[in-house]
């Protein structure tokens, strides 16, 4: 479907806040749009920062060419995106925390503003890359070597986090440890986004899934953390 630019923002180096007016099918905190790029083939997948009254919020890193090309939309163009696709996060259970890193705390920003309640902790490299904190009801603000997984404190009924991978798999291995179950959102290369070609294929439960069908959000348990090498953690 195809909806209409209707600003572009820059939130820090790099980083922009894209509002779209469209209509989306079942816009959720944690499922994603796969957006069509003027001059490439294959869409990206963005994930909700919020969607209300028609509106789509997506909050993106320039990261190579495609990304790059959207930064640079004006507002007035027309943008082709297909959603929301995925399973998204699931709806809070007793006392919620969200633990983003970087560019992870669009869909957990979307959570927090649908369910409110939940407390969030948001990690950075450095103040200037901090974008989204300040917009959470209630958060906690680390930097550098403080990482968000060292703050979390038993108490909580469920976690939810994305992020890079590395501090995904340190959340899950703190969740593990303090019997929290946790909940991640996974991150792959994309092609059809709708589950056909399998190229987001992952190993999850024993199985290879589909990060966009079957995900991309996993029960942080049955995700294999052992492709992960020791070097990124
Ligand atoms: C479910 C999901 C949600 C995401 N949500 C966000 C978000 O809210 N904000 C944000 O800034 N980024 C998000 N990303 C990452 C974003 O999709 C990539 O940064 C983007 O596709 C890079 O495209 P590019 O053309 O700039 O980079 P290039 O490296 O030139 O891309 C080449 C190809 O690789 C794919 N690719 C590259 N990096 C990634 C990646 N990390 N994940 C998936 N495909 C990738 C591109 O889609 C493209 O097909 C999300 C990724 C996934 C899977
Ligand atoms: S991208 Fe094609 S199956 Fe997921």
């Amino acid at each position: 479907m195809t909806g209409e630019v209707l600003s572009i923002s820059r939130l820090s180096d790099g980083v922009f806040d894209l509002r779209v007016g469209i209509a989306l099918n079942a816009p959720a905190p944690g499922r994603f749009v796969h957006v069509a790029v003027s001059g490439f083939a294959l869409r990206r997948p963005v994930s909700l920062c919020g969607y209300k009254d028609g509106i789509a919020r997506l909050v993106l890193a320039v990261k190579g060419r495609g990304t790059a090309a959207l930064a640079e939309m004006k507002p007035g163009e027309r943008i082709d995106m297909l959603g929301a696709l995925g399973n998204g996060f699931p709806p809070p259970l007793g006392k919620t925390l969200l633990v983003g890193g970087g560019i992870g705390l669009p869909p957990l920003l979307y959570y927090a503003g649908t369910y409110p309640g939940a407390h969030a902790i948001a990690g950075f490299r450095s103040p200037e890359q901090a974008v989204l904190a300040e917009e959470f009801p209630s958060v906690e603000v680390c930097f550098g070597d403080d990482y968000p997984h060292k703050r979390i404190k038993p108490g909580f009924d469920r976690v939810l986090a994305c992020g890079p991978r590395p501090m995904l798999k340190a959340v899950a291995g703190v969740c593990a440890r303090l019997a929290i179950p946790c909940f991640v959102s996974a991150e792959e290369r994309m092609a059809c986004g709708v589950g056909a070609c399998l190229v987001c294929a992952c190993a999850v439960g024993g199985r290879y899934r589909r990060v966009c069908k079957d995900g991309p959000v996993f029960d942080a348990l049955d995700v294999d953390w052992s492709e992960f090498s020791p070097a990124e953690t």
